[in-house]
């Protein structure tokens, strides 16, 4: 028999069951001085946070991210510099769905990393696509409601979906992503992932640089049929949690290649449309490339609700070398993901092990619910001091970037560059990166996700959505869903928040 440690309560004292509650006799009432009883069933209670509010079904490992090429002239950031490798974390999870829901839903899915670098967390929580459904965070609420459920019948509403969509025509160029064969990654490992928004970076001289970031499978893009996934759904609802785990448990670890595209900072001003417009792609021919590292996946959690639930991953955690750009969607999230952990984690979840710096901390914040490092006692609680206190360094204020700003306060679209639009992009995708097959697909998918609304004035939107992305795509979809049996009266040209092309 092998030796078993003794059953302890919480505070580490010996206890007697876990099978009999102490109880007045055999047949006799239990008492409320069975602590040990009260202390299984509160924390029994207690056992869960809150959900994320989006991205809330996921998993994720432990790796390493390697550079394997020299970015020196374009950041200073310690992680990227030559030489450099970075303990890190990743986490993939679906959007819409909640903590039980089936993994092979049509989704984005997300791309979060966290690297443990040496001059604090940098945090980039980014997707499987490029772009995004919104280019202001004022409306993410609202679209994430659309995705999510009536509020009597608590089910998913394709009318909800598509009334959002078709009047937000900005939505266009995600939702053709969403549509198309990448809605369904074959697994975590088969997919690429993208930092989305424009970031800037500054290098050592302090020139500054705007940089979208792409880490490229190495396992191949690999995706599931409609098919498939729907079968999946019913018989592995895990099935992207178990193909990581099981990979980096036998020693398969996934690799990903980071290259970045880099824009000179003075190119921004003049490039043909909005370089921080989410809904947008960088056109390769215009900014190639450049190979950065490797990120590698080689390490499991050994805790899920510890290492992966409880960790925080924030678009406000960047380090010197990496900033912001003026794209009001990463602005938005910048407030909002640190606001998310207070609420779901607690106030000190920074301190927490799996997302505690593996830099040291000097900060000043002080105290709250679970606080759990401190610094000595003879250090000052308040700034300035003249007692030998951390001291912030304004020298340092230029690290992280920033730009030039000037004008009266309004709630306005950005500035138009000649070539913004909302429709020219998700066309150039249908057109030029599906094949055949693939728009094949891509029309049965949306067939049947707009021949699933009820409402006849917002399917009728929905096919002008389409014809708005492509002429031939919308005559096609018109006929399919008549033939379907769903008619479609002429729609209301879609309504532009800016030009179209
Ligand atoms: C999770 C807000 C746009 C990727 C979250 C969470 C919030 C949030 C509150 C939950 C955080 C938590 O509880 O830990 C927003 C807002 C957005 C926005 C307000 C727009 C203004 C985006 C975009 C992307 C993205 C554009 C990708 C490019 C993610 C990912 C997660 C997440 C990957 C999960 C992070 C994790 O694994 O813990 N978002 N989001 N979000 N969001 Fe967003």
């Amino acid at each position: 028999m092998p030796h078993v440690p003794p059953t302890t309560t919480n505070s580490g004292a010996p206890v007697a069951s876990d099978a009999h509650s102490l109880a007045v006799g055999a047949d006799g009432p239990i008492v409320l001085h069975d602590h040990y009883l009260v202390e299984k069933l509160a924390q029994f209670n207690r056992e869960r946070v809150p959900e994320r509010v989006v991205h809330a079904k996921g998993g994720g490992a432990f790796g390493t991210f390697t550079v394997t090429h020299d970015v020196s002239a374009y950041t200073r950031a310690a992680l990227f510099q030559p030489g450099a490798t970075t303990e890190m974390l990743a986490r993939f999870s679906s959007v819409a769905g909640e903590h039980g829901s089936p993994d092979t839903w049509r989704d984005p899915r997300g791309f979060a990393l966290k690297f443990y670098t040496t001059e604090g967390n940098y945090d980039l929580v980014g997707n499987n696509t490029p772009v995004f459904f919104l280019r202001d965070g004022i409306k993410f609420p609202d679209f994430i409601r659309s995705q999510k459920r009536l509020p009597g019948s608590n089910l998913r509403d394709n009318d909800m979906q598509w009334d959002f969509w078709s009047l937000s025509p900005e939505s266009a160029h995600q939702v053709t992503w969403l549509m198309g064969d990448r809605g369904l990654p074959r697994s975590w490992r088969t997919m690429d992932g993208f930092g989305s928004h424009t970031y800037q970076w500054v290098n050592a001289a302090g020139e500054r640089f705007w940089v979208k970031y792409h880490f490229q499978t190495q396992q191949g893009i690999d995706n599931l049929t409609a098919d498939e996934a729907a079968q999946l759904a019913g018989s592995d609802a895990d099935h992207h949690i178990r193909d990581l785990f099981e990979h980096i448990a036998d020693g398969d670890f996934p690799r990903w290649t980071l290259r970045v595209q880099v824009m000179p900072y003075e190119d921004a001003k003049t490039y043909r449309f909005n370089p921080f417009d989410l809904t947008k792609v960088w056109p390769h021919a215009d900014y190639p490339l450049i190979d950065v590292g490797v990120m590698e996946l080689n390490r499991n959690p050994e805790n899920h609700f510890a290492q992966i639930e409880q960790a925080t991953f924030a678009p406000s955690n960047f380090v010197p070398g990496i900033g912001p750009s003026p794209d009001k969607m990463l602005l938005a999230r910048i407030f909002s993901y640190a606001d998310a952990h207070r609420y779901r984690v607690g106030t000190n979840h920074a301190q927490l092990p799996v997302n505690a710096p593996h830099a040291e901390v000097h900060s000043y914040s002080k105290d709250g619910a679970a606080r759990y490092a401190f610094p000595p006692a003879d250090r000052p609680v308040y700034a300035p001091n003249s007692l030998g206190g951390p001291a912030a360094d304004p020298a340092r204020a230029a690290e992280t970037g920033g730009w030039e700003s000037d004008g009266e306060m309004v709630r306005a679209a950005a500035t138009l560059h000649p070539q913004d639009d909302d429709w020219g992009q998700a066309g150039t995708l249908y057109r030029d990166v599906f094949d055949d097959a693939a728009r094949e697909r891509f029309l049965e998918t949306i067939t049947g996700h707009v021949g699933a609304v009820r409402s006849d004035e917002i399917r009728a939107r929905a096919v002008q959505y389409w014809t708005n992305v492509d002429a031939g795509l919308g005559a096609a979809l018109r006929a399919a869903l008549v033939a379907a049996g769903a008619p479609v009266e002429a729609g209301e040209p879609g309504t532009a928040s800016t030009p179209v092309a």
